[in-house]
């Protein structure tokens, strides 16, 4: 397939978004970690789905409920090749990586674990890796462990292998660290978690928007992933598990869809992918998610995940050369994340001048609080880079920062 050429001019006209003014600016939009853009195709998608195909899936016995049946289940086809999944049926649509993080602790945690098993997450987890844990093991009497991030922002790997142990039963890590930005060894961790026979999970929200995953090649047992930072529509999410867990798990959601046969006596469960997905699915948001990853495709991934590295680059040098700039997370394998604090001043603060000159960063813990409370801080300022973003964006935003600094320090 020839590959679209690396336009930045080209791609920006892709999403109506960023042509707008914010407070009289042109948007600077720097919240990618939060959620990303999306480009005309899949605003387009959804359109054409709501204007031409609208029915419910796997139901009717219609001409419209054919079709969108048939484009659903293409959708996941696309997210199978987007992760080369082995099978389509191991691609479980989700409404985030929230909850299928949530699919995981309930179906095979809560269901196989025993009292003395252990869990082990780490320090830099999301709360949405930490908080289905520590219920699953207040359930099971299983016990949560913590694998330590040094000062860097990088996992302890000398603490993990101490923490890694026969009574490990899952190990549940974020691929890339949304407050810090840090790129986990994840292969490394996957090859040693499975050599004591624990099934490993990984929440991929941050690291599918910036480069290809291959689930095969990483072995993992489960990936979450969410639609809303691929440049797809919210409330879209994929868990991604190996056929021979996800069969043996049991549904927590239970309703149409889901169920093979059902009396009063007795429920048997459809097959997979369908038992975890029970009530009418998002199917707009599906195709929606499909025509994000189709318009990805066209480009060269690697040349997109470049300039996103350029970008944070370009950050890390213009911070080098500040005064008063504090950087939260100084791994040495980072995604395009550029956390810090400007001494003195409260994030937040830091944020609303920002956005009075037109350029969206998030501000507060990130939903990360204990790395945060780890580094002694109550949150950061974060610019989060997408490929759309420009070198000209980032003079904007030190620009817009040195005038912050003139009203705050
Ligand atoms: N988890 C998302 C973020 O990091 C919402 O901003």
């Amino acid at each position: 397939m020839n590959q679209r050429p690396f336009d930045l001019n080209a791609i920006r006209a892709d999403f109506p978004i960023l042509q707008q003014q914010v407070k009289g600016k042109p948007l600077v939009y720097l919240d990618n970690a939060a959620t990303s853009q999306k480009p005309q195709a899949v605003i387009d998608a959804l359109s054409r789905y709501y204007s031409t195909v609208n029915s419910n899936v796997h139901r009717g016995a219609h001409t419209l409920a054919d079709l969108a049946t048939r484009e659903f289940e293409g959708a996941r086809e696309t997210v199978q090749r987007f992760l080369n999944a082995q099978h389509s049926h191991e691609i479980i649509w989700t409404k985030g990586t929230t909850e299928s993080i949530n699919l995981v602790a309930h179906s095979y945690a809560r269901a196989f674990l025993r009292a003395g098993d252990e869990i082990l997450i780490s320090a830099m987890e999301h709360h949405s890796n930490i908080v289905p844990w520590q219920l699953v093991a207040q359930q099971t009497c299983a016990k949560l462990k913590v694998i330590p991030v040094t000062e860097n922002a990088e996992l302890d790997l000398d603490a993990f292998d101490k923490l890694l142990t026969d009574k490990t039963r899952i190990v549940s890590l974020v691929h890339v660290s949304n407050a810090l930005g840090t790129i986990n060894p994840v292969k490394d961790i996957i090859d040693k978690a499975h050599a004591k026979g624990a099934v490993v999970m990984l929440d991929g929200a941050q690291s599918t928007p910036h480069w290809p995953v291959d689930v095969q090649a990483l072995d993992c047992d489960f990936y979450a992933f969410s639609g809303h930072k691929v440049f797809g529509p919210t409330g879209t999410g994929v868990l991604y598990g190996k056929t021979r867990y996800l069969q043996a798990m049991q549904p927590y959601q239970a309703g149409g869809e889901m169920i093979e046969k059902v009396t009063f006596e007795k429920t048997t469960f459809n097959e997979l992918p369908y038992k975890f997905e029970a009530g009418t699915p998002n199917i707009a948001g599906a195709i929606g998610l499909a025509a994000a990853i189709d318009y990805l495709n066209q480009f060269d991934r690697k040349q997109l995940a470049q300039h996103e590295h350029n970008l944070l680059q370009a950050c890390l040098d213009r911070a080098a050369d500040m005064k008063d700039i504090q950087l939260i997370g100084r791994a040495k394998n980072k995604a395009g994340v550029f956390s810090f604090l400007l001494k003195g001043a409260h994030p937040h603060d830091v944020g609303t001048l920002l956005d009075q000159q037109g350029v969206a960063v998030r501000t507060g813990h990130h939903c990360a609080m204990p790395i945060m409370d780890q580094f002694g801080i109550p949150g950061t300022v974060r610019a989060s880079f997408a490929f759309y973003n420009t070198l000209e964006e980032v003079d904007h935003f030190f620009a817009a920062l040195e005038k912050a600094k003139t009203f705050l320090l």
